[in-house]
Formats: structure tokens, sequence, C-alpha cells
């Protein structure tokens, strides 16, 4: 990372700050030949999603994502500094799944330092429920599509309003249309790999501003915040 980029919330922890953070190729896609993030990333790219998790409440994911890449279990990286900025020991993992139909032997569920939350609907089968319940708080909303507004309500009302939202496209497309997403944080990796992103649509685009960029190693590291926030 450049000496100056902390990658700090650019918000007082009492306002919610919903950031999302994607990889993408130059021609969009989310994923290599192998169809995961990792395979267009890079150690300054993974560096600085360590650096915003250790400044995070939440990281957010859909159960797609958890169940194409191999997530680690979260851990708590400087306890002290985290102590001191009033977060809790280790980011929270959230996983948004309407069908909790997830890889429960999975480390990151059983050995994260704080215990998971699935927010899901009530489409979600009574034993997929309670497989979930045995190493995660569930949060079960109403409707069987879930509404990105409820969802951050929800982890609003846990005390969690730093959060990075590591999603793929098809979570990412309605927390952008439902308005809830204040920064972007997009890494351009230096290859093309074709098109391997999961179909999804954005009805409203809208324009973003840049706040920073930066350079390392051919990867583009940029941020972006709405329009109105910088007004
Ligand atoms: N390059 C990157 O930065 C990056 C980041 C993340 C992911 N990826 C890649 O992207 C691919 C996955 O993309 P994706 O867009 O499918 O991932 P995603 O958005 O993280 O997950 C989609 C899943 O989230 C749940 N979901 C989403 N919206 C919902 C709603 N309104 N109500 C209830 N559940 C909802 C569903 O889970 P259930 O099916 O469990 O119900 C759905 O299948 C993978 O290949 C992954 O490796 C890349």
């Amino acid at each position: 990372m450049t000496s100056d980029w902390t990658g700090r919330y650019p918000w007082p922890a009492d306002r919610t700050w919903v950031r999302v953070m994607n990889a993408t190729t130059l021609d969009g896609s989310v994923g290599g030949a192998d169809g995961r993030s990792s395979s267009i990333s890079s150690p300054a790219d993974r560096a600085a999603m360590a650096e915003v998790r250790r400044l995070s409440d939440a990281v957010v994911i859909g159960g797609a994502t958890l169940r194409a890449e191999r997530y680690r279990p979260l851990r708590a990286a400087d306890p002290d500094g985290r102590r001191a900025a009033e977060l809790n020991a280790a980011p929270v993992l959230v996983v948004i799944s309407g069908s909790c139909d997830l890889p429960w032997e999975e480390p990151v569920f059983t050995e994260s330092d704080m215990r998971p939350v699935i927010i899901t609907s009530g489409s979600a089968s009574a034993s997929h429920l309670a497989r979930a319940r045995e190493n995660c708080d569930v949060i079960t909303l109403p409707g069987d599509t879930l509404g990105m507004g409820d969802i951050v309500a929800a982890l609003q009302d846990r005390g969690l309003t730093r959060i990075a939202c590591e999603a793929g496209p098809r979570l990412v497309a309605q927390m952008i249309d439902e308005d809830v997403v204040d920064e972007l944080d997009i890494t351009f990796s230096p290859v093309l790999a074709g098109s391997t992103s999961p179909a999804h649509t954005i009805t409203s685009p809208r324009r973003w501003n840049l706040l920073e960029q930066w350079v390392i190693d051919g990867f583009l590291f940029t941020r972006y915040v709405k329009d109105d926030l910088l007004a």
C-alpha cells in the first residue's frame, strides 16, 4: 500500500457505512478461469482487503460466494487497534442466503473468532436452518427475497455499522439498486479473462466519484463514493 493509504472508514462509527470490495479484470470478469477471485488478485489486493477487514465490524457475502471461494476463519488482527476504535475483537462474517444450503463443515463457521451471522428468508428448509443455528446466529427476515435495506438495518441493530461487502455481482447489484452502498473499492486486475461473471443487472446506473487511486504492480486500486457524500 502507499504510505498515505489507511483504508479507514471516512465516517464516524455512529453512521452506517457500507463499502463494496471487489476485484475485476479489464474485461469485467469477477474471476479467472477457475471462477474464483483469488486467481485475478495480487499480494497488494489481499493486503488492501485485510486492512479494510481490520477496520470493519462485519464482512458481508452472499451464499454463492461462500460456496465458490474458500473463506478462511475471520480472526482478530490488531486487537489493541480494534479496541481503541471501539470495534469487536474481530469482524463478524455475515452470509446472505435464501436457501441456507451452505458448506457448514467449513472452518470459517467453526473457527472464526466471532460467531458468524446468517441472514435468511422464509424460504430456507427447517433442516438447513437447524444446521445453521449450530454455529451461527440466524436472522430470519420476512419474504422470499431479502430487501437490502432490511439487511443493513438488521446489522445496524446488532451494532455492526462499518460494513465491508465482499459479495459477488448479484448481491452487489441489488445493494446498488436499493441505494445502500456508500463506497466502492474496486481493484482492476491487469488481465482479460472472458466472461465468467454471474448474470446481473443494475436498473438505475448512477455516477460515482473517485476518491483515491493508486497502482501497485500493474493493479489499479480505486475508491469511489456516492456523489452526494462529497457535497
Ligand atoms: N472478484 C471479486 O471481487 C468477487 C467477489 C465475490 C465473489 N466473486 C465471485 O462471484 C461468484 C459468485 O457471484 P454471485 O453474484 O452469485 O455471489 P453473491 O452475490 O455473493 O451470492 C449470491 C447468493 O446470495 C444469496 N442472495 C443474494 N441476494 C439475495 C436475496 N435478495 N435474498 C436472499 N438471498 C440472496 C443467494 O444465496 P443462496 O443461493 O444461498 O440462497 C444467492 O445465490 C463466484 O464465482 C465468486 O468467486 C468475486
